[in-house]
């Protein structure tokens, strides 16, 4: 039996799973660490954390399995988009990693858009300059420490540098390099062009490869380090939500995930490119080769329950602790005692701005609608609510572009969840499915190192090997009703709000 391995370096912590070569999860583990956040609208992490993170995982994966190394035939990475790791002259670390939820680099998009050209920024790169993107960071950077900048010797995404100290090799693919917005994403390699106008040497970028492609081996120093063979292939891996589509096999038209993690994901498969020329979504490579992928991104999804979770549910987390249950399983206990619609209650979930469909860094959250009659329940179900309905917003431009929508399958926190997925299947007026797995971006580049070292002849037939749809969610024609009306308000919200969003942004800066 052939084992693989997946390793997901996620924004909350790094998941490490075993698989065998029919997707059957062996062990994982999960090991957490601290996201920064210095000023309203940054957040950075720290690379060490990340490999740590991933050593300690791959050694208790390792030990709790009890499997001989030698029999784990690749290793896939998969990880969080868009995050800068910069490099000096050593290989060593120059700063804290800008990350993706970072909102800083406003003023260094309007600098990217005007040094390449909005309507050739799109044609090359498949989308206008966002926020979120590594080369506005990497602006930021030069604009504002140019003493690092002058140091720079390579520039990676977060899964990148994990396989730079597994193997000791620079390489990515084309899945996560489509997120730096420095790749010529229709012709799938580096664009020339965008680099030298923005400043950026290619030296300083990792090659790219086709993400099922073995494009390193794991060191003698990272094996006595993890408990690995030395040899050990690595291959290119994904971005989490190309990953994470490959895990829930959206490797074919007609099937659409909707992903609720940190942030919120609606991701569909396109076999040919296509462009939404407004940028509210994302075109990027797909993990599958010769095809690409389109998602739009609610930036605080299960970000918007984790931080109300933290600030304002402290019994429900010390009950959870004593019964030894996951807090979210009573927050969705008392969610599910209110009817649909929150009695009112509205929530905007752009805690951390917002990307699709507004592409508004100063965007923040609202309770609307909030009176006498609500209770912390109420409030629970309306940002699961507010969650849903920010994805609606990214399911309606992808079938708006043409994309066919029959089945959407949940997962991350949105597939766990009866009440999310149920939320989903009412306010999408679609049925929702889940898969046998719930491993998604883990699964996912397992099944790419399995196709890199021929455990599978192609990502299709991995997929079909693994992933089997399950589960089948319909909507309550009831709910449908209710949750139509309020939607409707809570796309009118953001007008209403917009310009007093950027009116507390100049206050905010101003203090
Ligand atoms: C995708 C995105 C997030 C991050 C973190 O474009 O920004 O999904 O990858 O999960």
């Amino acid at each position: 039996m052939a084992y693989l391995l997946g390793i997901d370096i996620g924004t909350s912590g790094t998941k490490t799973v075993l698989f065998d070569e029919t997707g059957k999860t062996i062990t994982s583990a999960l090991e957490e660490y601290p996201l920064y956040q210095p000023h309203i609208g940054w957040a950075e992490q720290d690379p060490e954390d990340w490999w740590k993170a991933s050593c300690d995982g791959i050694r208790k994966v390792l030990t709790k399995s009890g499997i001989d190394p030698a029999d784990i035939s690749g290793i896939g990475l998969s990880g969080q988009m868009h995050g800068m790791v910069l490099l000096d002259a050593e290989n060593k670390v120059l700063r804290r990693s800008i990350i993706w939820c970072d909102q800083r680099t406003t003023a260094e998009c309007a600098q990217i858009t005007s040094l390449v050209g909005e309507k050739r920024l799109i044609e090359i790169t498949a989308n206008p300059a966002l926020v979120g993107f590594t080369a506005s960071k990497i602006m930021w950077v030069k604009n504002n420490e140019p003493a690092v900048f002058e140091k720079i010797k390579k520039i990676l995404l977060p899964k990148d540098y994990v396989r730079f100290r597994l193997t000791g090799e620079f390489a990515t693919e084309v899945s996560d390099a489509s997120g730096m917005q420095l790749l010529d994403v229709p012709g799938r390699c580096w664009s020339g062009e965008v680099l030298s106008k923005l400043g950026i040497e290619r030296d300083w970028l990792a090659d790219v490869y086709e993400s099922q492609v073995v494009s390193a081996k794991v060191n003698n120093e990272a094996a006595s380090l993890t408990g690995l063979k030395p040899g050990t292939p690595v291959v290119g891996g994904g971005g989490d939500q190309a990953a994470g589509a490959v895990g829930n096999g959206i490797v074919k038209p007609g099937v659409v995930s909707s992903t609720i993690g940190t942030s919120g994901v609606v991701f569909a498969y396109l076999d040919k490119i296509s462009i939404d020329p407004k940028g509210r979504v994302q075109t990027f490579c797909h993990a599958v080769p010769d095809t690409w992928h389109v998602m739009g991104v609610t930036q605080a999804a299960g970000f918007s329950l984790k931080w109300f979770r933290d600030n304002l549910c402290k019994e429900e987390m010390s009950v959870a602790d004593l019964m030894d249950v996951d807090p979210y399983v009573l927050m969705d206990q008392e969610a599910e005692k209110v009817e649909a619609g929150s009695n009112g209650l509205i929530y905007l979930p752009y805690l951390i701005g917002e990307r699709t469909p507004h592409l508004d860094a100063d965007a923040k959250g609202v309770f609307f609608g909030l009176s006498t009659v609500h209770k912390k329940r109420d409030m629970i179900r309306s940002v699961m609510e507010g969650v849903v309905y920010s994805l609606k917003d990214c399911l309606g431009i992808i079938s708006g572009m043409g994309v066919d929508v029959s089945e959407v399958r949940a997962s991350g926190g949105g597939g766990k969840s009866k009440l999310w997925k149920q939320m989903q299947a009412d306010i999408f007026g679609l049925p929702i499915t889940t898969t046998n797995s719930s491993e998604g971006p883990a699964l996912g580049v397992a099944l790419l190192a399995g196709v890199g070292t021929g455990v599978y002849k192609s990502v299709a037939e991995a997929c079909d090997t693994a992933i089997k749809a399950k589960n089948i969610q319909q909507p309550d024609e009831g709910n449908i009703g209710i949750y139509s009306k309020y939607y409707e308000l809570y796309v009118k919200l953001y007008n209403s709000l917009k310009n007093d969003y950027k009116e507390l942004s100049k206050i905010l800066g101003s203090i």
